[in-house]
């Protein structure tokens, strides 16, 4: 089988054993059952968010919180799940206890679509494709430029994910009737779009307007110099980090969004970078 209905297969069967289930829920929509991700793929999966003990980890829909707590014991980050089956939530607390890890991670009974999840460094979320689809505005609202998101097995549609893994697991087949473990890392990014002024020292003693058009993480744009409409090259966002170069002049510009300014350097291949920084009109 190719991996298109590979996968579509194993949104059935989540689907099936989700409406088994269907009885023991009591929230708003009903995100996913109780299908734990493999052990074997947790720490890997987690690998791919690079996290360290400055992360907070949480896991929407947790079951037994064998992401957080991982994350936990394994890379030393915080963070917590929710959950809205009782006993997977007493399920990870204890466990947090035995592993003397409960200062840094808890579970709570709740609904995972009513969770306030600014407070994440790394998002994570194992849940039925409609689900992933359905949390990605509030994903974009609520998490902060540069916050790491991992989907197992479903893609956020219409969003170029960071990295893409594609792992064979044994332990899949009894899960979802195949081997196919998809991992998408995604980078929550800046909104840049609108009209900046911006001061290019290196190009114009004048203000100079930039144009940016952002379609999620891919952007485009333009500069007005002295009266001449200059195209942007190579524009690149990745979580709050800009670059690009402007077409037939030297430099390439990088910096960090910050709201509504922009802080950066311009290398131009001397041993001293410039400076350069914008505004935002909208
Ligand atoms: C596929 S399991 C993933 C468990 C865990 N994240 C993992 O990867 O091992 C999805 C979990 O989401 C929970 N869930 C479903 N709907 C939910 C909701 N609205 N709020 C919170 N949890 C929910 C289910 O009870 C289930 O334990």
């Amino acid at each position: 089988m190719n991996q298109i209905p590979r996968l579509l297969w194993a949104a059935v069967m989540l689907s099936a054993a989700c409406a088994a289930h269907a009885e023991d829920l009591l929230p708003s929509k009903n995100a996913g059952p109780y299908v734990p991700s493999p052990q074997s793929v947790v720490t890997d999966m987690l690998k791919l968010a690079e996290p360290g003990p400055g992360d907070f980890v949480i896991d929407l829909g947790s079951g037994d919180g064998r992401i957080v707590l991982t994350a936990a014991k394994v890379f030393g980050a915080r963070g917590f799940g929710v959950e809205i089956k009782d006993d997977l939530v007493t399920l990870a607390n204890e466990a947090a206890l035995k592993e003397g890890i409960a200062d840094r991670v808890k579970f709570l009974k709740q609904d995972l679509f009513k969770t306030d999840i600014s407070q994440a460094t790394i998002l994570t979320m194992y849940l039925l494709p409609d689900t992933v689809n359905l949390l990605r505005e509030k994903l974009l609202k609520e998490l902060r430029p540069g916050t790491r998101i991992l989907s197992h097995d479903y893609p956020l549609t219409g969003w170029v994910p960071e990295k893409y893994v594609h792992m064979d697991l044994e332990d899949k087949v009894q899960i979802s009737g195949v081997t196919t473990t998809l991992i998408y890392l995604y980078i929550v990014p800046a909104r840049i779009e609108g009209t900046w002024t911006a001061r290019l020292p290196s190009l114009s003693t004048r203000p100079v307007t930039i144009e940016l058009k952002q379609r999620l993480t891919q952007i485009s744009g333009s500069a007005r110099i002295e009266g001449r409409s200059v195209q942007l090259e190579e524009a690149r966002l990745r979580g709050d980090r800009i670059s690009f170069k402007l077409a037939g002049r030297k430099g390439e510009y990088s910096g960090q969004v910050k709201g509504g300014a922009i802080d950066g350097t311009v290398d131009t291949g001397t041993a001293r970078k410039g400076s350069w920084s914008a505004s935002l009109g909208r």
